[in-house]
């Protein structure tokens, strides 16, 4: 899609709806040409940078598989490696990685980080989660959505937890971008941010609603989806006693799973068992995780295959 070559993804609101289904269409395609056992080497002769600040199982696992296995070269790059943020400023290492690699992946803390490699990088950037966004992650959310409880528009989701965090707040944007009734339920103190909510209702081209409760017990009986996450996100461990406590009653145990008899269980992994819910819910018949995880692989490979003007 040419709108999307040469471009960084930072966060989908800054997508439309069309290169959203673009991407998804895209995942879609490449999963089954996967299954099919189609080998191809769309990224021979081409290199990723993986810049790291926080631990990844999935996000690195995934851009090093779907870049790595047709024919790129990923570079795997800790903070406790490289020379950003320590000896060398985000502006200098973006220029410096831009004239090496055709793509970077960055994992870290502060969003504004992501922002400026973007800008001074002059290749496209992907933002594989900053404090403020994980956009890959509601890519493959969607695409799971799609394979296992059916086309966005009109389905009712919940997400039920932390609800101002990042994989909340990119669930919220894509959801709201294809259609999706979608319910976040949590405390007062933990809603999403008033301004994004604005942003959102504004947004003429997004035919999703959103809606925010703070009673655990006030998911729909006819919800198709309930996504949660961990309540102590990367980064926010100072006050993960305090969290717990806020977030008790918003577990997701088997009973509250029966209040949505047709809802799959979603989560983005990694997952706190008796925490955000039970081993049952997490290990039972409802969960979708494991292709949900999965699917962080097919989504990343159509982002930097569309990133890349590969698509
Ligand atoms: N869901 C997700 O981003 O997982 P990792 O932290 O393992 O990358
Ligand atoms: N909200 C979580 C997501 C982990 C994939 C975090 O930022 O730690």
């Amino acid at each position: 899609m040419e709108s999307l070559k040469g471009r960084s993804l930072l966060a989908l609101i800054d997508c439309t709806p069309e290169e959203i289904r673009f991407l998804l269409d895209l995942s879609h395609q490449v999963k089954k040409e996967q299954r099919q056992g189609l080998r191809q080497q769309r990224f021979l002769g081409r290199s990723l940078a993986m810049l790291f600040e926080k631990r990844s199982t999935r996000t690195r696992a995934a851009f090093e598989t779907a870049f790595g296995e047709e024919g790129g070269h990923p570079v795997f790059l800790s903070s406790a490696d490289i020379q950003l943020g320590a000896k060398e400023t985000v502006e200098d290492t973006a220029r410096v990685l831009g004239g090496m690699f055709d793509i970077i992946e960055f994992r870290g803390f502060r969003h504004e980080t992501v922002e400026k490699l973007a800008a001074h990088a002059g290749v496209p950037v992907i933002n594989g989660l900053t404090d403020r966004w994980h956009p890959t992650q509601a890519l493959a959310d969607l695409m799971t959505i799609e394979e296992h409880a059916g086309t966005p528009a009109g389905i009712r989701s919940v997400y039920i937890g932390d609800g101002r965090n990042n994989v909340s707040s990119s669930l919220l944007v894509a959801g709201a971008a294809l259609g999706l009734d979608h319910h976040v339920i949590c405390p007062q103190e933990l809603s999403p941010s008033p301004d994004l909510l604005e942003v959102v209702a504004r947004r003429s081209d997004y035919p999703g609603t959103v809606t925010v409760h703070h009673d655990p017990r006030a998911i729909p009986r006819d919800a198709s989806v309930v996504y949660t996450d961990v309540w102590v996100s990367m980064g926010e461990e100072e006050n993960s006693a305090e969290r717990i406590d806020m977030l008790r009653p918003y577990q997701v145990t088997e009973e509250l799973m029966g209040t949505a008899p047709k809802a799959i269980f979603m989560h983005c992994l990694p997952a706190v068992r008796g925490n955000e819910m039970t081993a049952g819910v997490i290990d039972g018949p409802t969960s979708r995780v494991w292709d949900q995880a999965e699917n962080r692989k097919h989504t990343i490979k159509a982002v930097m295959l569309a990133g890349l003007g590969l698509a």
